[in-house]
């Protein structure tokens, strides 16, 4: 029967648990063991007597060394990845481009690590989706923040002290987080405008009830996966050009624009910015791909130019629970694909296993990662 670790995660800010009381049923259910750390679930309203009453057992730091698999929300430092036993699986959010040193850990460690963010975007992988489960988390999140910095409710209102006009919403990216942000927008009674440069987004900000802001799309602007794919300078100067009234219209705007494997596309120019109203409200969720918005300061707060622009660069940790229990979901569904009456399969041939796993067998397979760790150091 092989053994699941789940740690309290270390990451400052970070209060999300990678299995729920939920899961755990579910875990065992496959025939597996689950051992908690001791306060893993707490800051995310999950106790450890409701993860001892699903199946857990309780359990130090220490368990990270004996056992077969250990889960995380974030990427383990690089002693708790030289803690795990060789042969063991590390199933998490890898980043690995950002974490050589742990990455060479875990190959030198003979651990093979799963980064969860490899999901591939096929129909069958969706259930196991962690940047779609997550962004739905993030999208909803931006909003609600959104709202209590704006110094203006979101609905229309007709009061005995007269009416109050609704607050107007621009979403720029339209994908898993900025379709999330245009529903919780309207739900809060917000008109809504928003753009992307993929085609088929005008057809789904419609159908929530949004305006479709069209700066047309480059020429082949999606990939086979349904990802944007990096406009021109040329094309970008066009957009924000026709993007500029409709900012300065905004009350808030929400970013969310993103291209795999580039820095985030910059939409709203300090320029651009400033000719926003005193008191709008900017969320950039872009921040820590290095921002949509000139101006903001990855994991910042700030009022510039009276403009508040928010930098949070981890926002599924503010509404921890709901984040955990779908992360939670996601990986037990993963682990629908190689755990049979407690045994690990673990082959790279499998469609799933090979795309996320990113180290194995003292190699690192992800090319980038592997360049990078060749490259002399300077
Ligand atoms: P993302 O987080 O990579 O990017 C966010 C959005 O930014 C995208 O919609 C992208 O088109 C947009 N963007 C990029 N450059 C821009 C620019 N210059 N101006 C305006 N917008 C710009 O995207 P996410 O949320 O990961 O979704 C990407 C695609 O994957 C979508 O088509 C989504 O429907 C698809 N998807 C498929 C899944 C599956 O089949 N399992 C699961 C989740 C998403």
């Amino acid at each position: 029967m092989a053994v699941i670790f789940v740690p309290k995660e270390s990451v400052p800010g970070e209060t999300r648990v990678s299995a729920v009381p939920e899961t755990v049923k579910g875990m065992t259910k496959l025939g597996l063991e689950v051992q908690v750390e001791r306060g893993a679930g707490e800051a995310a309203g999950f106790s450890d007597a409701e993860f001892e009453a699903a199946g857990a057992r309780l359990v130090d730091g220490g368990a990270r060394g004996t056992a077969d698999v250990v889960l995380g929300i974030q990427c383990p430092s690089v002693d708790a990845a030289k803690a795990q036993k060789a042969g063991s699986l590390l199933i998490c959010t890898l980043t690995p481009g950002q974490r050589l040193d742990v990455m060479a850990a875990l190959r030198d460690a003979r651990v093979t690590a799963m980064g969860l963010e490899f999901m591939p975007r096929i129909t069958r992988a969706q259930k196991m989706d962690i940047l779609s489960s997550q962004a739905t988390c993030s999208g909803y999140q931006a909003v609600l923040l959104a709202a209590v910095y704006l110094p203006k409710m979101f609905p229309l209102m007709m009061t005995a002290a007269g009416t109050l006009t609704p607050a107007k919403v621009l979403v720029l990216g339209v994908g898993v987080a900025g379709l999330q942000a245009i529903s919780t927008a309207r739900k809060l009674g917000a008109i809504v405008e928003a753009n992307d440069i993929r085609p088929a987004c005008k057809e789904q900000v419609e159908s929530l009830g949004g305006k479709f802001v069209d700066t047309g799309a480059p020429p082949d602007a999606e990939t086979s996966g349904g990802y944007a794919k990096e406009a021109s300078a040329e094309f970008l100067k066009k957009q924000r050009e026709i993007l500029s009234a409709h900012i300065a219209q905004a009350d808030v705007l929400i970013t969310t624009a993103l291209v795999p494997g580039k820095k985030a596309p910059v939409l709203v120019t300090a320029e651009m910015r400033k000719g926003m109203k005193p008191g709008s409200v900017i969320v950039d969720m872009a921040a820590s791909q290095g921002g949509n918005v000139e101006g903001t300061v990855p994991g910042q707060r700030a009022v510039v130019d009276g403009v508040t622009i928010i930098g949070d660069t981890n926002l599924p940790a503010q509404c921890a629970a709901d984040a955990s229990r779908t992360y939670a979901r996601n990986v037990l569904s993963f682990f629908g694909e190689f755990v049979k009456d407690g045994k690990l399969n673990v082959v790279m041939e499998h469609e799933i296993l090979g795309a996320v796993a990113i180290v194995h067998d003292g190699v690192i397979r992800h090319e980038p990662t592997a360049q990078a760790l060749a490259a002399p150091r300077s």
